[in-house]
């Protein structure tokens, strides 16, 4: 069957009608009573019950690309009816313009805010190009501490003290330095690293950044909070783990990783073969941190995490490369028209 659907879709990539009747004979063809669609269900109670979520998969991607082909040709036809000019008849249905989609990685952000925003968080952002104090020095990261080839750094040639932020964790320091607590946010944006594109990871990406500060706040506060974030976001079984980590503006320090899988080469590379994807940075925000910010680390403290959205939306639609996010590959892009 396998081989059917292969043959079916070459022939269905090949498809263009030059007129509504061309374009009815491929919708029957395909999607008619005793059409290819109903034959070829018909006969999947014969697949062997091993390959029956492959051929399964197949089978509905087979029928996305009729609706898809359908859709791209009605339009192709209904534009070259139109090229002779305006038409006379006002009652015309006029040309729709093709629905766009939004992004994955704003339908993953839009997603990650709200599951905080439910529980009490509320959103702040920060601009993306950064002085030195709030991407570094305020976070614990002085001048020559080693901890800052962790993020290898693009620089603003005009002005060394500015660069373009290398996490979101500068807008914890500007929104402590302006509020004392409670504090509970979620700032989403843009980062930027200096780091040699690949499968795995790109010189510019997002991050969801979360902060939490209040009297007697605890790593078990903490837990709890990243423990309810993955079930809304991965589902109650995905499994997630926590391993010790470390990050200079927290103590402790832990990262939170997704079990991704590892059956094919494209699992070993994407999870550096443990099966396991990493998404977020976390810990306690340490006192010093809370001190240069101007907040009282004897009276509070506090957690915070960086949560990677690539990382995230590649982990929630399986895709094995983060380039694909930026190519604009419209074939891409399409897989997510019905997403938000
Ligand atoms: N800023 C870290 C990074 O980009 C992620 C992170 C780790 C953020 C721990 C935090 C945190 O707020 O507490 O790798």
């Amino acid at each position: 069957m396998e081989e059917q659907i292969q043959k079916y879709l070459s022939e269905i990539e090949a498809f263009t009608a030059t007129s509504a009747a061309e374009l009815e004979s491929f919708r029957i063809q395909f999607l008619g009573k005793k059409g290819v669609m109903n034959a070829l269900f018909a006969s999947f109670k014969d697949v062997a019950p091993e390959n029956r979520k492959a051929t399964g998969q197949a089978l509905n991607g087979l029928k996305t690309a009729v609706e898809n082909k359908l859709e791209e040709q009605r339009l192709q036809v209904e534009l070259a009816s139109n090229a002779d000019g305006p038409s006379d008849d006002l009652t015309k249905t006029p040309v729709p313009s093709p629905l766009g989609s939004r992004h994955p990685i704003s339908t993953t952000i839009d997603e990650v805010i709200g599951i905080f925003q439910r529980i009490g968080f509320v959103l702040s952002e920060g601009p993306e190009i950064e002085d030195d104090w709030h991407n570094f020095t305020a976070l614990n990261l002085p001048e020559d501490h080693p901890a800052r080839d962790m993020q290898d750094t693009f620089f603003i040639n005009i002005n060394p003290d500015h660069m373009l932020r290398t996490h979101t964790s500068s807008v914890q320091v500007r929104y402590m330095e302006g509020h004392q607590p409670p504090i509970r946010i979620i700032s989403p944006g843009r980062v930027f690293r200096n780091e040699a594109i690949s499968a795995r990871s790109h010189c510019m990406f997002h991050q969801v950044e979360g902060l939490y500060i209040d009297r007697k706040v605890s790593f078990a506060d903490m837990v709890q909070t990243l423990r309810h974030f993955a079930r809304e976001m991965f589902g109650t079984d995905a499994k997630i783990r926590l391993r010790p980590s470390y990050f200079p503006f927290t103590e402790p320090s832990a990262e939170m990783d997704v079990y991704w899988g590892l059956k094919t080469e494209a699992d070993y590379r994407m999870t550096k073969g443990t099966g396991w994807l990493e998404v977020l940075g976390c810990g306690m925000v340490d006192p010093r941190v809370l001190e240069n910010c101007g907040i009282d680390p004897e009276i509070y403290s506090g957690f915070a995490f960086g949560i990677g959205i690539e990382r995230t939306a590649m982990r929630q639609y399986q895709i094995p490369d983060i380039r694909l996010f930026t190519e604009n590959d419209l074939r891409f892009l399409q897989n997510f028209q019905s997403v938000g």
